[in-house]
């Protein structure tokens, strides 16, 4: 992990504790996620993108309640996808205009909380939406702030899985056939709507800002168009998330303040070229504020080595934790962190326990040929979309998330249990 260090035994330090401590104490599988990182990351975030700009942290990263509340004390805002995020949000005090709602099928519960609460805005996704947000706020004798989620047919350099902006997917309202144009001119019908702008997310882990480019270009072609026919210029864009961290030494991800200054940029030129006021600018960054911060710890149980192949590595954990090798052909490395060795790299693959030979968490890996049961290997770069999208497959206990800082630790998710399993198990 980046921000680790080895003790003069070798062993792997987070926020001035060891991990051979840190397993003592915690247990593995277990989440270690460096506070002082996270902090840091949000405000690198915040100050990248100054006055003139907001940045939500996406929760589905990674949301529990100490990091609503140090996106609270950092100056970051919220997006949020499910009432079970926004209950988090609301819960751990995060102020209701702080707070944007997203999601292609949002429930009428969902809805009802989001415009009750008064978050900051709720991003349409459909035509049925807009037309629910417009009554439930009628109803509620609100005017809610809305964005229009546009798909502006781009095709993200990423998983087909977590590409968002290409035609063929559920997410948005495609600019093409003038769809887009036409939910703009419902939206401003609706005086129970007030209609910021227009949202794009293009898709994730991407590295190169070309999308994000033609992405804008697209969006303010609208917002002229909108001017054009309307007369009113819609003052906020927002880009969405996406951007990419570093799994291994070849991920180059750049840093928030270089993204701030050309996805900038790229916005102040095209509304310059169509003639229009630059509109607030606002951005959802999830993995690249919560990914680098956490590492995985695993213990080692079994050692196997098939001659001609590989050694395969059984950890305690697996896809029940870190679904993304599996899901993604995700690419992580790791690190034997409980000590140091001089021994030859031997090839290997790091698997979970469960009952499938998918179960993968690094695919290949070159680790010391001593290793052992017992060991202690850290994968790190999980602290987006693994404790999130963790389950209970094979009934395995979801791992804690212990956060460190300041040589001290502790508990901000808790291990799950086995009580825990069989309390929702009522037949
Ligand atoms: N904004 C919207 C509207 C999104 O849909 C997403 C991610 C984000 C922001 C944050 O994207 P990020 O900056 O974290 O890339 N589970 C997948 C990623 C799916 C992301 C879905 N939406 C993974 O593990 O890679």
């Amino acid at each position: 992990p980046h921000t680790a260090t080895r003790d003069e035994h070798g062993v792997l330090t987070v926020g001035g504790m060891s991990v051979v401590d840190l397993a003592a104490e915690f247990g593995t599988p277990a989440y270690f996620l460096d506070e002082a990182d996270f902090r840091a990351r949000c405000r690198a975030w915040r100050e990248a993108f100054g006055d003139d700009a907001d940045v939500f942290y996406a929760g589905k990263a990674f949301l529990c309640r100490a990091v609503v509340g140090w996106l609270r004390e950092e100056g970051l805002n919220l997006d949020v996808c499910t009432g079970g995020e926004l209950a988090t949000a609301l819960a751990a005090g995060m102020p209701p205009e702080r707070i944007a709602l997203h999601g292609n099928n949002k429930s009428a519960a969902e809805l009802h909380r989001a415009v009750e609460a008064g978050v900051g805005r709720i991003v349409v996704d459909s035509f049925q939406e807009i037309a629910r947000v417009a009554h439930l706020a009628a109803e509620l004798g609100v005017r809610q702030k809305v964005q229009i989620r546009v798909t502006v047919g781009v095709e993200a350099h990423t998983h087909e899985f977590i590409a968002t902006a290409h035609e063929d997917q559920k997410f948005g309202i495609p600019l093409a056939g003038g769809q887009a144009a036409e939910a703009v001119r419902r939206a401003l019908k609706l005086d129970a709507l007030e209609l910021l702008g227009v949202h794009s997310h293009i898709g994730s882990q991407i590295f190169d800002t070309s999308g994000f480019e033609v992405a804008a270009h697209r969006v303010v072609g609208l917002l002229r168009d909108v001017r054009d026919e309307h007369g009113v210029e819609l003052p906020e864009i927002d880009l969405g998330g996406g951007l990419g961290i570093a799994y291994t030494a070849e991920d180059d991800p750049k840093e928030p303040h270089e993204i701030a200054k050309s996805l900038g940029e790229i916005v102040r030129r095209e509304c310059e070229l169509a003639g229009l006021t630059v509109p607030r600018l606002s951005v959802e960054p999830g993995r690249a504020v919560s990914g680098p911060t956490t590492f995985t710890l695993y213990e080692v149980g079994t050692v196997k080595p098939l001659p001609q192949l590989r050694t395969y590595v059984s950890v305690d954990g697996g896809m029940s934790d870190n679904i993304r090798t599996a899901l993604y052909d995700a690419e992580y490395s790791v690190a034997l962190a409980s000590r140091a060795s001089t021994a030859e790299p031997m090839l290997s693959r790091v698997v979970g326990k469960h009952c499938e030979s998918g179960d993968i968490v690094v695919r290949d890996a070159f680790l010391p040929a001593d290793l052992a049961p017992g060991d202690l290997l850290a994968v790190p770069a999980t602290g987006a979309y693994c404790r999130s999208m963790a389950s209970n497959y094979n009934h395995v206990p979801r791992p804690p998330v212990v956060a460190v800082a300041d040589g001290a630790a502790r508990v901000i998710v808790r291990r799950e249990t086995e009580e825990d399993l069989l309390r929702l198990d009522v037949g």
